[in-house]
């Protein structure tokens, strides 16, 4: 495994396409989910100092806290309720660029303005979700949405 992230400034394709790499090599024969989630969660907020990365998993009919980096959180989230329980009950990826605008958004920090939610999918079924925080407004689009799918990818669900 790499031993330090290469940490680089540029554009936010720039950056993604330096770290994704970086990721596959780090996550590359360890099995353990909860490893690789860790290690995830590390690398994005080194590189990009997000308030907030973290995972969700699905136990029984909840989401509970998985591996995160960023202040304490919400431990449970059930179906349907604010970003990460709507992300898992639409099995689909909420890019949100002002908390504040989105109906029963759970704010766990007052200092998050803007969020995105991907669904980890397996066979189908939600298992979890990547949860991403900001302290700035209209953080998150496409880019984001398209390259944190490619990490997930990586994660051995
Ligand atoms: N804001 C999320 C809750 C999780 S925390 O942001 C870490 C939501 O509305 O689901």
């Amino acid at each position: 495994m790499a031993e330090d992230l290469h940490i680089i400034k540029g554009t936010k394709q720039e950056q993604y396409e330096t770290l994704v790499p970086q990721i596959k090599a780090i996550l590359e024969g360890e099995t353990d989910l909860i490893a690789n989630l860790a290690n995830i969660c590390g690398a994005l907020k080194e590189q990009f100092g997000w308030l907030w990365v973290g995972f969700y998993l699905v136990k029984e009919d909840e989401l509970v806290l998985g591996p995160f980096q960023g202040p304490v959180a919400c431990t449970r989230i059930r179906k349907g309720r604010g970003v990460c329980g709507a992300s898992w009950a639409e099995a689909k990826t909420l890019i949100v660029p002002d908390v504040e605008k989105f109906p029963g958004h759970i704010a766990c920090s007052s200092l998050s303005r803007s969020e995105i939610v991907i669904p980890l999918i397996h066979q189908g079924i939600v298992k979890g979700v990547l949860d991403v925080d900001s302290t700035e407004l209209s953080t998150f689009d496409e880019t984001d949405q398209v390259y944190l799918q490619q990490i997930i990818d990586l994660s051995s669900f």
